[in-house]
Formats: C-alpha cells, sequence, structure tokens
C-alpha cells in the first residue's frame, strides 16, 4: 500500500550472552500507515522499548526486516540510521535524553541544526512549537532547572522539530500525575494529529491507548491486536 510509513516483517529479537538466551520478541508483523496511531501495551519487560529501539536502529533484530516508505531499513550502519533517524523518526524516550548542558531551546533545536536547518530557521520552528507546548517561557532554562513535566515536553518539542513522518514514544506520561498526565497526552496527539504523524505510542495509561486509531499489546514475545 502507497501510504504506508513503516512495516515490521516477522521481526524478531534474541538477546544472548554467555549463559542464556533471551526471546524478547518473535514474528513481529506491523503495518503503520499515515496518520495512524497505535498504541503499545504490555506488562513490564515483556519488550515494548525492545520493539521500539529496533524500529529506531538503536538495536538490530535477530531476524526480519524494518521497511520506512519501500526502503528497507533494517541492515544500515550506525551512522546511516543516525542520519535517517534525524529526518524521518521522532523519539521521546522513556527517559528524555535531554543533554544536561543545553539550555531546552538548544535541545529542542539541536536535531534541526544536524539536519542543516540555518539557526534562525531552526529557533523560529522552535518558537512556534514551544507555543503550543507552553514551553516558551522555560527555553532558557537548563534541564536540571525544569519539572518532569517540563521535560517531558521538550522532549516531545525536540522529536517534532524535524516534522518527522513517524513519531515513537515511549512512556511518554510515566512518572506524572494525572492532570499533567492528560495535558501531556493533550499535547502529543495534538501536535500528531496537526502535522499529519504517524504515532507509535508505549503506555501502560488505558486511556492514552484508547485514544489511538490502533491497539496492541506484547504478550508472550508475540504483538497482539487488540482491535477486534
Ligand atoms: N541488552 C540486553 N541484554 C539482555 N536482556 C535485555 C537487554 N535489554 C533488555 N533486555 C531484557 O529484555 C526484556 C524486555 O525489555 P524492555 O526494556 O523492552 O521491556 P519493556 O516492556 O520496555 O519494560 P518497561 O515497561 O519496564 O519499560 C527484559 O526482560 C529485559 O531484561
Ligand atoms: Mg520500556
Amino acid at each position: 500500500m502507497s501510504d504506508e510509513i513503516i512495516v515490521l516483517e516477522n521481526l524478531s529479537k534474541k538477546y544472548i550472552n554467555k549463559t542464556e538466551q533471551i526471546e524478547v520478541l518473535a514474528d513481529i508483523n506491523l503495518s503503520v500507515r499515515e496518520r495512524d496511531t497505535i498504541s503499545i501495551q504490555g506488562i513490564s519487560g515483556v519488550g515494548k522499548t525492545t520493539l521500539l529501539n529496533l524500529i529506531g536502529g538503536f538495536d538490530s533484530p535477530s531476524s526480519g526486516r524494518i521497511i520506512f516508505q519501500n526502503e528497507d531499513i533494517t541492515h544500515y550502519d550506525e551512522t546511516d540510521m543516525a542520519k535517517f533517524r534525524c529526518k524521518n523518526i521522532g523519539y521521546v524516550f522513556q527517559s528524555f535524553y535531554l543533554l544536561e548542558e543545553l539550555n531546552l531551546l538548544e535541545n529542542i533545536i539541536l536535531p534541526a541544526l544536524k539536519l542543516g536547518l540555518p539557526r534562525k530557521d531552526a529557533v523560529a520552528k522552535a518558537m512556534e512549537i514551544s507555543e503550543i507546548l507552553s514551553l516558551t517561557n522555560r527555553l532558557k532554562h537548563f534541564p536540571s532547572e525544569i519539572s518532569g513535566g517540563e521535560k517531558q515536553r521538550a522532549a516531545i518539542a525536540r522529536a517534532v522539530i524535524n516534522s518527522p513522518k513517524l513519531i515513537c514514544a515511549d512512556e511518554p506520561t510515566g512518572n506524572l500525575d494525572i492532570k499533567h498526565k492528560n495535558i501531556i497526552a493533550q499535547l502529543l496527539f495534538k501536535i500528531v494529529e496537526s502535522n499529519n504523524l504517524s504515532l507509535i505510542l508505549v503506555t501502560h495509561e488505558v486511556d492514552l491507548a484508547a485514544r489511538c486509531t490502533r491497539r496492541y499489546k506484547i504478550e508472550d514475545c508475540h504483538l497482539i491486536d487488540l482491535n477486534s
């Protein structure tokens, strides 16, 4: 289908160390189209972050293929994958990974500068996104000077600055109270919908999963369709 953004074909992941082999994911098949919002639930340790790491090329699958807009990205080397990811996939990590030595504005514009956007244009874009995410008056602050919810919003701003086709968000409302969970969920969906992005959202929150157009869970290494 032409509007497919990413396709996972028979994706499997085993971690092999000296004494044992841990099978985490087996035969995962998923097709994400433009504007799909996909939620992935599952108990702690089941393989949700592992799956997002495979999609973003932070880790390689044991077998299977990852096709992004008709391009097989499964075996890209680290350098090619970093370039590809910067342009095409926005990541909101489970533990933010904001750079402590940069203020929020500098953190947010970093992926845009990496792609070669002039600083003036990157700043203008960051201002626009920060307005939507209510971060404008925190842009000069460093990560150590802001709250957890503000860090989460900054991580979302950084993930969307290059207008990637796909956002992968790993428990973006984890560790927040109900009020801030709702605010961040609202903002994330607003930014995804207003830019026609696709979203793969890992979450333990049933309410948040229910907002997605398609729901899945990982159980016993398999991706289970919860839509029917
Ligand atoms: N590098 C590794 N080597 C060996 N095992 C690993 C490695 N990374 C993760 N695992 C194991 O793989 C399994 C899946 O981990 P993963 O981080 O994907 O879980 P998760 O579903 O994201 O959990 P959580 O909800 O707690 O974030 C876990 O049992 C974990 O211990
Ligand atoms: Mg995880």
